[in-house]
């Protein structure tokens, strides 16, 4: 484990470039176990999860090749593969129980353990579950894992999600696609990622329509052939180096955006008082000489504003001037970066779901501890914005999301130590040799 020393209060200038979304690149792999022939993917971050997510499908079987400077990964199914995923790669980092159904539809049965809860609250998977019964896959758990058999290809069935949950939508579309017939998807995701998973298997030969709305229809296709395919940025990182940008009142540029995944954060931050400069649909320039006001945030699922955000414009809009109101509405306790801004002197009361927040002038540095990934970024977030020293404990959640971390933070003047140590998390190593940091080192 480890922890970062922030010396704070220092506005950030630059520019960056914004790789892969992590949020596609993982279905997109776990999909890649139906491609018959080699799949490359561009754009893809160096990070933690990706690093996992590789990891598992090396260990079911595939030949992975990652240039990890170039940003591609090459996948090519080896010989058998494994029906089994272990349960110290699983359990850690919920995306990989999307491998379930390709992993049945190879084997005729395949078995993974219960993705485990984390800091954002309970995670179930009854929606994934519920979908891939309506296919034909049957399902059963014990002892925390997840067995799913099939006798024949999956039918093709009408399903309506009661949530419009990503993994799930994921998981069921990508089950769909080698299945007789057609399958309607209701009430799905409409995530960007959604709509880069489906472009990839489209790529490879599915046959998919309405992705990135309420209702996909799938019709079935008898395989996936293999391909390239160029992934999308990634709209959370372009998010948080925006809110970074703000808090810290610098002048950023951010480059390899898509604007219009950022619509709603994007609102809010003009709400605010933040100067977006939106150069063109690729490249977005942050200022900030205004006070802060406060707003009211609804979380809510794409094209709402992101949860993976709302850590994020919290640690903004506890200094925002007057009054704001935060909803969270995805995830039942996303709230745990909220004791460790008290610490700092946030002035914010939760009821419930909805954290009332009252602007202070100034956040005072202190020792706080990250708790998840996102956590982890709002809390860098508010050490850069206070003066003097914060130290955020178990830093390392960040490296699972946030590619270049070190080197972008340099890049745009942060006065950042780092201080790790040799780190085992989900099977996977890193560490930082004369302050470098070395993933896989
Ligand atoms: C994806 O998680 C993202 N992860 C999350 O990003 C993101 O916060 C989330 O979507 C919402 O946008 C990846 O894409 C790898 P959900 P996912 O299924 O698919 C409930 C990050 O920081 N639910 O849309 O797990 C669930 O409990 C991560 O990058 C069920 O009840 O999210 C939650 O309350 C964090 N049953 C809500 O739906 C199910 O079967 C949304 O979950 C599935 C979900």
């Amino acid at each position: 484990m480890g922890y970062i020393r922030i010396m704070g209060g220092r506005p950030l200038h630059g520019e960056l470039s914004i790789k892969g979304a992590k949020n596609a690149v993982l279905p997109i792999l776990a999909a890649s176990l139906l491609c018959d022939e080699k799949v490359v993917i561009r754009n893809v971050p160096n990070l933690l999860d990706v690093d996992t997510m590789t990891t598992l499908l090396e260990r079911l079987g595939c030949e992975v090749d990652w240039d990890r400077e170039r940003g591609v990964i090459e996948i090519e199914k080896g010989g058998r593969i494994s029906m089994e995923a272990p349960y110290e790669l699983v359990s850690k980092m919920r995306a990989s129980f999307n491998v379930l159904a390709p992993l049945t539809l190879l084997n005729g049965r395949a078995l993974v353990p219960l993705p485990g809860g984390c800091s954002i609250g309970y995670r179930p998977v009854d929606l994934h579950i519920k979908g891939l019964e309506r296919l034909g896959f049957e399902m059963s758990m014990i002892h925390g894992i997840v067995e799913a058999s099939i006798k024949e290809k999956p039918k093709g069935a009408h399903i309506y999600l009661d949530f419009p949950s990503v993994g799930a939508t994921e998981h069921i579309m990508t089950a769909a696609v080698l299945a007789k017939g057609e399958t309607i998807i209701e009430n799905a995701a409409r995530e960007p990622e959604v709509e880069d998973l489906a472009n990839f298997l489209n790529r490879m030969g599915a046959n998919i329509e309405g992705a990135g709305t309420s209702t996909i229809k799938i019709i079935g296709v008898r395989k996936l052939k293999g391909g390239v395919y160029f992934v999308i940025p990634d709209r959370i990182q372009a998010g948080t180096y925006m809110i970074m940008t703000a808090a810290t009142r610098g002048d950023v540029l951010l480059k390899n955006v898509m604007l219009e995944h950022l619509t709603a954060p994007i609102a809010k931050l003009k709400d605010i008082g933040v100067h977006v400069h939106e150069v063109n649909d690729r490249e977005v320039r942050i200022t900030n000489d205004s006070v802060f006001s406060g707003t009211s945030i609804n979380v809510l699922p794409y094209p709402g504003f992101p949860t993976d955000l709302q850590p994020q414009i919290m640690a903004l809009l506890s200094i925002a001037k007057g009054v704001s109101v935060v909803k969270e509405n995805v995830f039942k306790n996303r709230f745990m970066h909220v004791d460790e801004l008290r610490r700092m002197g946030a002035d914010i009361r939760l009821e419930g779901s909805t954290a009332i927040i009252n602007g202070i002038e100034e956040l005072s540095a202190a020792p706080v501890i990250a708790t998840d990934l996102r956590a982890g970024a709002a809390l860098l977030i508010a050490g850069l914005m206070t003066r003097g020293e914060t130290i955020v404990k178990n830093i390392e959640h960040i490296f699972r999301g946030y590619n270049d971390i070190k080197e972008n933070l340099k890049k745009i003047g942060a006065d950042v130590e780092w201080h790790m140590i040799r780190t085992n998390i989900k099977g996977v190593r890193f560490s930082v040799k004369n302050n470098d940091l070395i993933l896989g080192g």
